[in-house]
């Protein structure tokens, strides 16, 4: 494990671990979504190794990671034009582009996929890592569908004896995974909502996007469309059940329906919001943040889904959002994450 201080580490740190990269080996590191658990993107046997380390699923594609818009060429055989104009506006940043695949890219990256997924993270250390030794082929470095890992002790957890290196960076910026847009199909296709808000890609690109339903996590993807979004996800061991209403506005009614849900419960815990948690006076709360500042929601929820686990309850009941700007990609993890859905 190495620790690194994101804003005053010297490049010669990250020497080793890009050596560990370049020889095909696996190295766990920081970006501003979430860590990721890293190997050469064009040697198909680190990638394959991803797959095994982790227990995912063989169908359930990787993103590339690169350092500069000019890699996009050597990974794709076809970039569409709003793919650049995209990409040149917002990278680096929390959004991934669909290309097509060029051959040198593995199918082991695209799970059999003529498509690549690619990003350009905005992370020092991750961006360091990527001009040192290669396009980085990585996933988030979970266990294959636990809650990604916001913390480097959540890799340690779930990794460490499993990998050559893990880069500690603390807590990661946004919590939540990049958003994933496809721009070869017509209208754009949101594959993953995530930490950039799909109204502002709207905004850029002066066209509507698609939001599937799989995307708001309502329903299992067709898996031509989105190999891994048909997985079930981020769940904590203990059962969650997500309470949604349709209109948030009258907090104080809207926690008293939730609380009566988790009443039914046994012993629970809450996962609820600044506004609410005095609502639920008697029962264990985690709080996730504020509902007038969704960042902060989004930045604590992967470490609530794990602690979860951790506080002995039978069950956890979770507040739902509102599913605009970064609501959506809340909402979808949550529902992915949850066991049951209870409609208000
Ligand atoms: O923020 C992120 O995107 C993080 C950090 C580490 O960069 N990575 C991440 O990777 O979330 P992962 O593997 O947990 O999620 C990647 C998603 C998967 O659901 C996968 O199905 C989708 O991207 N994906 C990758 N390549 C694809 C492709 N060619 N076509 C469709 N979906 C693809
Ligand atoms: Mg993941």
């Amino acid at each position: 494990m190495i620790k690194l201080d994101p804003s005053s580490f010297a490049e010669s740190q990250l020497l080793p671990a890009a050596e560990v990269i370049r020889r095909g080996g696996l190295v766990a590191f920081p970006t501003e979504t979430v860590y990721g658990l890293g190997a050469d993107a064009l040697n198909e046997a680190a990638v394959r190794r991803i797959y095994a380390v982790k227990g995912r699923p063989p169908d359930n594609p990787i993103i590339v990671h690169v350092h500069e818009i000019g890699q996009l060429e050597l990974l794709s055989s076809y970039v569409p034009e709003k793919a650049y104009r995209l990409a040149e506006r917002l990278w680096p940043g929390p959004l991934t582009l669909l290309v097509r695949k060029s051959p040198r890219v593995p199918y082991a990256v695209t799970a059999g996929l003529e498509t690549v997924a690619v990003r350009m993270p905005a992370h020092p250390v991750a961006l360091k890592l990527i001009e040192l030794s290669a396009p980085i082929a990585a996933p988030s470095a979970n266990i294959s569908g636990r809650p990604s890992p916001t913390r480097g002790e959540h890799v340690v957890k779930d990794l460490s004896s499993k990998i050559e290196v893990i880069i500690d960076g603390g807590e990661t910026l946004y919590g939540v995974e990049s958003t994933i847009i496809d721009l070869l199909s017509e209208p754009p296709v949101l594959l993953r909502p995530g930490a950039y808000p799909v109204e502002e890609l709207e905004r850029i690109l002066g066209e509507k996007i698609r939001v599937p339903e799989f995307a708001r996590g309502l329903a299992e993807a067709a898996k031509a469309l989105a190999p891994g979004m048909k997985h079930r996800h981020y769940a904590p061991s203990t059962p969650l059940i997500l309470v949604e209403s349709k209109d948030y506005s009258d907090l104080e009614a809207y926690a008293r329906a939730v609380r009566r849900v988790a009443e039914g419960y046994g012993k629970v815990a809450v996962l609820a919001t600044k506004e609410t948690a005095r609502f639920y006076e008697g029962l264990k709360v985690i709080e996730l943040g504020s509902r007038k500042d969704p960042f902060s929601v989004a930045r604590a929820l992967f470490d609530a889904l794990r602690r979860v686990d951790e506080l002995g309850v039978d069950a956890a009941v979770a507040e739902g959002f509102e599913e605009r700007g970064l609501g959506l990609a809340i909402m979808n993890r949550l529902r992915r994450a949850s066991s049951r859905r209870v409609e208000l």
